[in-house]
């Protein structure tokens, strides 16, 4: 008997409100997600976003106030909380000395760290033979870790190739 609600609810999220759909409601987020490529039309990201899943440890605030980025910029995401991050990235192959704190997975690559979405959206659609996107640390001012009066400590935004190397992709905050 909650089918109905629920469906109507999703709906009405999913129409208005595509990144606000809270933390942990699992049946609202599992419905639009399973949708998510069906309507994408006021996304002004590429019309199908691949989901976005987030490993990060149970204890990370910043993490949090960064899959809050995400779904605003109309990312599907599906968080991992799990005790050991480092496994993880040694999976996906983050290169040593270019960790931060959590590691998400979207369309084959991996996202680690305070990735801006707008880069995301860009390394999607240019499709680069990679690894992945990293910021390594957590620069303050950085998607997720923002700061009050609105500074931005300069960071770049490095593409990892699949040798492990990296070249720079993007600057921020100059
Ligand atoms: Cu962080
Ligand atoms: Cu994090």
């Amino acid at each position: 008997m909650k089918t109905l609600p629920a469906l109507f609810a999703t709906f009405v999220l999913a129409a208005a409100l595509p990144a606000c759909a809270g933390g942990d409601p699992a049946s609202p987020a599992t419905a639009s997600a399973q949708s998510h490529q069906g309507h994408a039309a006021q996304s002004p990201a590429p019309a199908t976003l691949p989901q976005l899943l987030v490993h990060k440890s149970p204890s990370c605030g910043c993490c949090v106030h960064w899959v809050e980025h995400m779904r605003e910029a109309g990312f599907t995401v599906e968080v991992r909380d799990v005790d050991n991050v480092q496994a993880v990235k040694d999976r996906v192959g983050v290169p040593t000395g270019k960790a931060s704190c959590h590691t998400a997975e979207v369309g084959g690559y991996f996202i680690e760290g305070h990735v801006p979405a707008a880069d995301v959206k860009r390394l999607l659609a240019e499709a680069p033979e990679a690894r992945g996107l990293t910021v390594p640390g957590m620069p303050a001012g950085s998607p997720g870790m923002e700061l009050p009066d609105g500074r931005v400590q300069p960071y770049a935004v490095e593409l990892v190739a699949n040798d492990g190397s990296t070249t720079e992709f993007s600057r921020h905050g100059e």
